[in-house]
This record gives C-alpha cells, sequence and structure tokens, in this order.
C-alpha cells in the first residue's frame, strides 16, 4: 500500500515552517525558517514584521519542504495546516497558502489545532502506550490532558491566566536577559540558587488541582526586582531566575504528577516550548521514575513551532476524514476543546 504523505504548514507565530511526513510519523523534511533575528531587537513578537516575514518566505520554505522529501505537489495525500490559535495576520498565511494548494491540486485540507500539534510532536518519534498524560507548555497555553489514542483526548486543566512560557518571557524581560526568554532564563539559572527567593506556588490546594495560574508568580518577581532596584540593592539575576524557574518546575511537576497517578496513566508526554527547559525535563523524569512511570517528549528541535508536528496531527484528522472546507479562517483564539471535538 502507498504512503500517506502530509505536507503540514505553520505560521502560528514567528517561524514559517513546511514539513512532510509519512503515515503520521515518518518525518521526510522538516523545514523551519525562524525569525527570531527580526523580532529580537523589539523584545518581542511584532505581528505585523511576522505577517510580513511569512509571506515572503512561504513559497520557498514550502518547495524546500517538497524538494528535501524528493516528492512533488501531485504526490502529496492532504495538506495540513495550522488555523489557529496565534497571531491572526500571522495564520493568515498559513491558512491561505493551505487553501491555494488544496483548491489547485484538489487535495483535502485539514485544519489543525496548533496546541495539539504539539502533543503530535510526540508521534513523530516515540511509539506511545495509551492511556496517556500530557502536559502541553507553551508560550501561549498550559494544560494537562488525558490521552486514551493519538486522537481522542480529554481536558483535566488548563491556566486560569499566564501560560508557563509566557511567565518566562516576562521574567527574562525584566531581568535584561531579552527575547526569548525561556531559554535565557533556562541558561542563567543554572549558576543561581534556586532557594534564594521564595516565590508563590499557586493553586497547590484540592480544588484546582489540574488548573494552573502564573501571574500570581510572574508579578512577584516583578515586585520583588522593582523593591531591590528602589533600595539600590544588587539583583543576583542568576539567583532570580533559578528561585523562579523552580517554583514553575515544581508547579508543572507536582499536578503533572496527579494527573498521572489520579489517571493510572503509565505514560507521560511534554509537549510545547517549554518541554525544552532543562530543569523540567529532569525533575518530571525523576519524580514519574519514583512513581514507576515513563516521561516521553520529542527532541528539542520539535519542542518549539515547528510543521512536521503539524503534520502528523493532521494524519489523524485525514485518517477519520475530518476535513476543512475552502472557507477555512484563521482562528486566533482557539480553545484545545475545540480539536477534541473535530
Ligand atoms: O511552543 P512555542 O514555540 O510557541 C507557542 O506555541 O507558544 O513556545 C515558545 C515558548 C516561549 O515562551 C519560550 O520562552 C519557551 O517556549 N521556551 C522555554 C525554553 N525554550 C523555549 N521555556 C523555558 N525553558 C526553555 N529552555
Ligand atoms: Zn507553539
Amino acid at each position: 500500500m502507498s504512503e500517506t504523505l502530509i505536507l503540514g504548514i505553520e505560521t502560528s507565530c514567528d517561524e514559517t515552517a513546511a514539513a512532510v511526513v509519512a503515515d503520521g510519523n515518518k518525518m521526510h523534511s522538516n523545514i523551519i525558517a525562524s525569525q527570531i533575528d527580526d523580532h529580537c531587537k523589539f523584545g518581542g513578537v511584532v505581528p505585523e514584521i511576522a505577517s510580513r516575514k511569512h509571506l515572503e518566505i512561504i513559497n520557498d520554505v514550502m518547495a524546500q519542504a517538497l524538494a528535501e522529501a524528493g516528492i512533488t505537489f501531485a504526490d502529496l495525500s492532504a495538506i495540513a495546516v495550522t488555523h489557529g490559535p496565534g497571531l491572526v495576520g500571522a495564520l493568515l498565511v498559513g491558512v491561505n497558502a493551505a487553501k491555494t494548494l488544496a483548491y489547485a491540486l484538489d487535495k483535502p485540507l485539514v485544519a489543525v489545532n496548533h496546541i495539539f500539534s504539539h502533543v503530535a510532536a510526540n508521534f513523530l518519534v516515540h511509539d506511545i502506550e495509551f492511556p496517556a498524560v500530557c502536559l502541553v507548555v507553551s508560550g501561549g497555553h498550559t494544560s494537562l490532558l488525558y490521552m486514551t489514542s493519538r486522537f481522542d483526548a480529554v481536558l483535566l486543566g488548563a491556566t486560569r491566566d499566564d501560560a508557563a512560557g509566557e511567565a518566562f518571557d516576562k521574567v527574562a524581560r525584566v531581568l535584561g536577559l531579552g527575547y526569548p526568554g525561556g531559554p535565557a532564563v533556562d541558561r542563567v539559572a543554572r549558576d543561581g540558587d534556586p532557594a534564594a527567593f521564595a516565590f508563590p506556588r499557586a493553586f497547590s490546594g484540592q480544588d484546582e488541582v489540574f488548573n494552573f495560574s502564573f501571574s500570581g508568580l510572574k508579578s512577584a518577581v516583578i515586585n520583588t526586582l522593582h523593591n531591590l532596584r528602589q533600595k539600590n540593592e544588587d539583583v543576583n539575576t542568576a539567583d532570580v531566575a533559578a528561585s523562579f524557574q523552580h517554583a514553575v518546575v515544581e508547579i508543572l511537576v507536582e499536578k503533572t504528577r496527579a494527573a498521572a497517578r489520579a489517571k493510572q496513566a503509565q505514560t507521560v508526554l511534554l509537549a510545547g516550548g517549554v518541554a525544552a527547559n532543562s530543569l523540567l525535563r529532569r525533575r518530571l523524569a525523576q519524580a514519574l521514575e519514583q512513581d514507576g512511570r515513563r516521561l516521553l517528549y520529542p527532541p528539542m528541535e520539535l519542542c518549539t513551532d515547528n510543521a512536521a508536528m503539524v503534520a502528523a496531527a493532521g494524519y489523524d484528522l485525514f485518517k477519520r476524514q475530518k476535513f476543512a472546507g475552502l472557507d477555512l479562517n484563521a482562528t486566533p483564539v482557539l480553545d484545545i476543546n475545540r480539536h477534541l471535538s473535530y
């Protein structure tokens, strides 16, 4: 039987990406053009610049993805594209490219939820035994899912305010570590004392057992820095970064461990940009190992935005014939529950 070849397209934020994936798990190409250099001088992603850069480069990125996979457009089984959540102008570039291809080639179009595509990055590198609990931690989202297959998932809890990655980015900014903040905090924290500051951990109680809140922690870090600076006291950046990171990781580990226990899931998946965090990987793996469970996560390059994960998630929609129409639009605000009910 011939392979199912899916072209994935991702333009939800500041990476223009296209990839070809066979049968939902074999990566034939994975092209990522990052715009980080265009945005870092502004301290964050500038939506207008992101859209323009996507537009300039999307055709080349798609052509490269096909060339590297050694196929032509005619060989594709379907086109999968991120339609949300994300920056509306940025999403529109990918959505319109995908719709144009689907129309011109007369191929099925599938619309992929960006948050769920992060989960699917794991499908590219692991054989997963279900049921599994998945912690999705990215720049815009923090959620815990219970999954009984690649496709079937229910939401156990999510952040009530800021996402974990957002907190990393804000704290990095006030510490003067630049953008993107997560990798910088991760690096600087290695030389710091995680017990130097006692930052608050929210929602440790029973009622909010699988929900998260990071805005109080973020404000506590900002206030601490403000007070130290007002008193002209030295700020030990490494200590602040280490104490903050320690607090975030402790919350994420505690809740993920509790979810895996409650659901008796032997497998735990980690997904999203913050899954690249070295302390989170280490501490979560240790905690789960003590409980006899297995932690799986994607390699670094598949944790942050890419299109191979979009093609992998798109494969399951394609198999279930969950096709999108040519009236597909960018959906900047899109709950993960929307994917769960496709
Ligand atoms: O998943 P992603 O590429 O974009 C979204 O869908 O949001 O995640 C980007 C986020 C940023 O907030 C970035 O600071 C964070 O992931 N991140 C990290 C690390 N690498 C990236 N956070 C903590 N530690 C890291 N090593
Ligand atoms: Zn992302």
